[in-house]
């Protein structure tokens, strides 16, 4: 039996040319055993019927406030009723409105008024889509906890190819059906995730600096998996040519420690989780030369001061901030990682060993040991950095939200 079965279901259709492909959808959501409450903005019965829908849904449609003889459609009471609303197509124009508060009709009353989780599948022509205005709106509805049904590349009613193509109605089944089986995976909803990532890059003079080789590629697939589900992401982030695959993510460029440091302190108290996958250089030079230093004696001496340690700056006034961090050692692995998970205040450390083959800097792979507050240990295999950063997502909803 689908985990669909008996749910409660409303499919919002704004008007665009994929609503006609809501007819297999509601086809497939039936067949699950869901029950499907349809709702249609006045535009999206140009596109495909209510009659259509009522049919295959085996309940009437609604498109307005007022059905008949007087009465009104209590978008208050759909709101309640729904485990699931997903808005498909969710059109620019319903996007730009559900991202604003206007609810200028039943579809987005309800929307407003609904306490489940929604989702919505974009769709519309290329450029609409790369719009900064979409964008934006894509990113606000994400940091309301709402979970995006991302578009496919491909060919458009326009006749153009591009991003916008809303994702196949098997797609969309798929997606939801995940959530119900897997809800805790997408328990980082609203949250707001600060993750630092990347080198720090610290002056010696205008064209001169002490770096190291962190590519960024562990904090950059954090985050890119802490914003799949559903967090509200900030990557305070060091010098790299890694982008994040998702628009929602808020980048913080910043070059050296100091202003990682000033960084992550200026979003710490809105934050609830933080995850310091930085390699912040430990010392930098104490003093910065204001022109290009000349070479004009055989020896030269850089003093080194030290930097602030963010994290441990962090855990220090942190209040109810899950704090996260990252321990690289080559001897007496887990006695230091204990030790600096108590040190800096921190709720999880995990600990990446020099001695495993495939671990650490630039290498697309990793092994790690998480250790949590409590000094449990829990050794995790050889993986990939993206499947590393799921784990790392799995053991922070397992240790902060359960
Ligand atoms: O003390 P150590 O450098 O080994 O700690 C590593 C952890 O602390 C990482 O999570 C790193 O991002 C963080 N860190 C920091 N600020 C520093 C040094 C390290 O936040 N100055």
């Amino acid at each position: 039996m689908s985990v669909l079965s008996g749910k409660k279901i409303i499919l919002g259709i704004s008007g665009g040319i994929a609503a006609y492909k809501t007819a297999s959808f509601v086809r497939l959501l039936i067949k699950a055993g869901a029950q499907v409450q349809v709702i249609m903005s006045p535009a999206s019965c140009a596109f495909i019927t209510p009659l259509t829908l009522a049919t295959l849904s085996k309940r009437p449609v609604y498109t307005q406030f007022e059905k008949d003889f007087g009465e009104w459609t209590n978008h208050v009471e759909l709101g309640l009723w729904a485990d699931l609303m997903i808005m498909a197509p969710a059109t620019a124009n319903t996007l730009a409105k559900m991202a604003n508060g206007l609810c200028d009709n039943l579809l987005l009353a309800t929307y407003l008024s609904a306490k489940c989780p929604v989702f919505f599948a974009p769709a519309m022509d290329l450029d609409m889509f790369a719009h900064p205005s979409t964008k934006e709106n894509i990113r606000k509805l994400k940091s309301y906890g709402n979970i995006e049904i991302e578009s496919a590349y491909g060919e458009l009613a326009s006749g153009l190819i591009g991003q916008g193509r809303m994702a196949e109605p098997e797609d969309m089944l798929q997606t939801i059906t995940d959530f119900f089986n897997n809800e805790s995976t997408l328990y980082l909803k609203a949250k707001k995730v600060v993750i630092t990532a990347g080198p720090t890059y610290e002056p010696i003079d205008p064209v001169r600096f002490i770096g190291n080789h962190s590519t960024g590629k562990m904090g950059f697939d954090i985050a890119n998996e802490a914003a799949k589900r559903g967090a509200d992401v900030v990557l305070i982030t060091g010098p790299t040519s890694l982008t994040t695959t998702n628009d929602s993510i808020k980048v913080v460029k910043v070059l050296s420690a100091k202003e990682m440091y000033q960084a992550c302190h200026e979003v710490f108290s809105s934050a609830d989780i933080v995850i310091g996958a930085a390699a912040v250089a430990d010392y930098r030079p104490k003093v910065v030369a204001d022109q290009k230093i000349k070479k004009n004696d055989e020896e030269f001496t850089i003093v080194l001061e030290k930097n602030p340690d963010i994290l441990a700056s962090l855990g220090a006034i942190k209040t109810n901030q899950f704090l996260v961090g990252f321990a690289l050692e080559t001897e007496n692995e887990i006695e230091y990682a204990k030790s600096k998970l108590k040190k800096k205040n921190l709720d999880l450390i995990v600990l990446n060993s020099l001695n495993d083959k495939g671990a650490g800097f630039g290498k697309p792979t990793n092994k790690v040991t998480f250790i949590d507050k409590d000094f449990t240990i829990f050794p995790q295999e050889l993986k990939s950095k993206e499947a590393v950063a799921k784990d790392i997502i799995d053991q922070i909803v397992k240790s902060y939200v359960e």
